[in-house]
């Protein structure tokens, strides 16, 4: 499929995991993309990988909580592939604990990453697209948001936050014809998951049968949504939020 043939995304948090599984999908379809991350020797290597298929990628180093390093990342990304046509904010982090044991230095790292870096990320990103009058955000939040998730108060605060924000700005850019969408994955078998439930084996086998179909998510089942929100076949879909979490959520 070539349907984002030439499109220019950023993608971040994408040397490994879901992220990585988003820029793959992209690329496959077309699209030149940037692969946004702190671990950048990681990034590297998945985006040599990318290349090696024929597709173009490239590694951006970011830090998402900066705005100045969004500023930067968006500067270079269009210098070196071009106006961007699509951002996805994938980019996310936790640290699994009750609230109650939780301190403000820890909220404070998880609401920089998971809430503000989205922000940053739009702050950077989308002027350039509204001058142009075209783009597509596609914000990764989290099942977390919708029904809650044991130990992941502020996280889900702001993964919740996202949805909120994003639904806002679709208002506020639909003007200027750029989408704003949201995807939230549910559990899903990446090294996030991993070290979130290292030691809590049993709680996530439990999880994965409370799911309707069974099982745990792969990041490959969250890349079809993305690609559908980063391309035209959803021109008219804006300031929607849909669950890719094999059932675990639905909302009415
Ligand atoms: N895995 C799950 O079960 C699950 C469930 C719901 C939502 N999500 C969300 O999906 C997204 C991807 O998560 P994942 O499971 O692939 O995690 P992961 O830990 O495998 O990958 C996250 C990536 O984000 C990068 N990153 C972290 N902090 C960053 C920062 N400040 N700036 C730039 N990059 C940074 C990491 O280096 C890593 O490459 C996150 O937003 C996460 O909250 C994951």
């Amino acid at each position: 499929m070539t349907r984002l043939k030439d499109k220019v995304a950023i993608v971040t948090g994408a040397a490994q995991g879901i992220g990585l599984a988003i820029a793959e999908r992209l690329a496959s379809e077309g699209a030149k993309v940037a692969l946004a991350d702190i671990q950048i020797e990681a990034a590297e290597q998945s985006a040599a990988k990318i290349c090696a298929t024929g597709a173009k990628a490239i590694a951006v180093r970011l830090d998402v909580s900066k705005l100045e390093e969004a500023i930067a990342a968006a500067d270079r990304v269009e210098q070196e592939l071009g106006p961007i046509d699509i951002l996805v904010n994938n980019a996310g982090w936790d640290v699994v604990k009750p609230f109650l044991e939780t301190t403000p230095e820890l909220w404070n790292k998880i609401i920089a990453i998971n809430y503000l870096g989205p922000l940053n990320c739009c702050k950077a990103v989308a002027s350039r697209m509204q001058s142009r009058g075209s783009g597509k955000i596609v914000s990764i939040s989290s099942d977390a948001a919708r029904v809650g998730s044991t130990g992941e108060a502020v996280y889900a605060g702001c993964k919740a936050g996202i949805i909120g924000f994003s639904k806002t700005l679709a208002r506020e850019l639909a003007r200027y014809r750029i989408n704003v969408n949201v995807v939230c994955p549910g559990p899903t078998e990446t090294a996030l998951l991993k070290t979130a439930m290292a030691g809590r084996e049993k709680v996530l086998e439990s999880m994965a049968r409370g799911i309707p179909f069974r099982r745990l998510g792969q990041p490959q089942d969250l890349t079809g949504a993305v690609a559908f929100f980063a391309s035209s076949d959803s021109d008219f879909v804006t300031g929607q939020v849909l669950s890719v979490s094999g059932g675990l959520t639905m909302a009415g």
